[in-house]
């Protein structure tokens, strides 16, 4: 049953440095453009009742509320349903904040990457540590009670002591939730560029080891709960939306390059505005791309998402049982009750561990 939306909103600022997410500078035409086409896409699917609803991008909050809006009101939404906007904080003040609110976002999502000005800079961040701080202060004035924060590191030249001073000050504002991504150095950025030219350099594997275990004591001492490898919740303040991708559920995906998951098939939309807009004119779902998953793909994404739930794991089934009980022997997992999740030793080489489900 499809009850999550993920809503691709593919306009930004500025491009940061480091970023490859499809997304585009825009003006506030091509915001309104793109949302008429959104809401004629939805119109292609079957009116699904949803209890999440993820506004991701790019950057979301860079539309205009009432546009956003008429997005909510196109959909059926479950009284209670989390809805989510990623904020980037050069885009919002407290009376925009307020009015999010009002048309029903209850979750707010803001990119913070540092506190640091140096590193903001280096990353390309428009905003100051002040603004990301700011911002953060307004929406919990706006009434705001569900507010998650995304922190980069393993940045270049970063050392331990920086991270936890990122961490503290991200602790020290009390989200309900934060993301913590380690710099992933990807092709056609700035930054990957750099790497190339050896101007920037990448962190020793051990050092950003050292950097991910002194996180994940930090956070928990702080009484976070390490949930899923990138995420840490108050309890019971996980994301829900996202949970549904790691638990293997099948979601709608709207928007420019959009992926989703539905009637046992993984789809991703047509990247590029002209074929995306030609196909929604056409009444035709705009994708680009779709693979039919086989029951034996379906059991491989039950372990390689499964695994990153840390709490929760997977109970192994079949042939899959003895290949636990060997990771578990060799003290990469750990077994409770039913379930198998990753030990400390596993987390850390965890991409290796999954691998041994494909
Ligand atoms: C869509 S953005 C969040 C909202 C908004 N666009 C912003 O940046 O403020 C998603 C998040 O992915 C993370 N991210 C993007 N590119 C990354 C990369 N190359 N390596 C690690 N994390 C990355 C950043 O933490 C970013 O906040
Ligand atoms: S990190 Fe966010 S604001 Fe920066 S380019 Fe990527 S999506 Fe846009």
């Amino acid at each position: 049953m499809v009850d999550g939306i993920y809503i691709h909103i593919p306009f930004c600022l500025n491009k940061c440095n480091y970023c490859d997410f499809l997304s585009f500078k825009s003006d506030k035409e091509s915001g309104k453009k793109y949302v008429d086409y959104l809401l004629k896409e939805i119109e292609l699917y079957p009116s699904y009742r949803y209890s999440t609803i993820y506004f991701g991008g790019g950057t979301p909050s860079l539309l205009d509320c009432e546009d956003i809006e008429r997005i909510l009101k196109k959909l059926d939404i479950e009284i209670g349903a989390e809805i989510t906007l990623e904020v980037n904080p050069k885009t919002v003040d407290y009376e925009k904040l307020l009015q999010l609110k009002k048309i029903g976002i209850n979750r707010l999502s803001i990119g913070i990457q540092s506190f640091d000005k140096k590193y903001l800079k280096m990353l390309g961040r428009l905003h100051s540590s002040e603004e990301g701080a700011e911002t953060y202060y307004s929406a919990r004035k706006a009434g705001f009670e569900n507010i998650s924060l995304d922190l980069m590191f393993s940045l270049p030249e970063q050392n331990l002591k920086e991270v936890e001073n990122d961490l503290k000050r991200l602790l020290d504002m009390k989200p309900e939730h934060f993301s913590i991504y380690s710099l992933i150095w990807e092709e056609g950025t700035v930054f990957f560029e750099k790497l190339k030219k050896g101007l920037l350099k990448e962190t020793e594997n051990e050092i950003e080891a050292d950097m991910f275990e002194k996180i994940i004591d930090t956070a928990e001492e702080a009484g976070y709960i390490h949930y899923e490898i990138s995420n840490f919740s108050l309890p019971q303040k996980e994301a829900v939306h996202n949970t549904k991708y790691w638990e293997n559920k099948e979601y709608l995906g709207i928007g420019l390059g959009a992926s989703g998951y539905i009637d046992d098939m993984r789809y991703k939309n047509q990247v590029k505005f002209l074929e995306y807009y030609d196909s929604i004119e056409s009444r035709i779902k705009p994708v680009a791309e779709k693979e039919n998953i086989s029951l034996k793909e379906k059991v491989e994404y039950k372990y390689i998402l499964g695994f990153r739930l840390l709490k929760k794991g997977v109970i192994p089934e079949g042939e899959y049982i003895e290949k636990c009980i060997s990771l578990e022997k060799r003290g990469y997992l750990i077994k409770k009750g039913e379930h198998f999740v990753l030990s400390r030793k596993g987390l850390m080489v965890a991409n290796d561990v999954l691998d041994e489900f494909i």
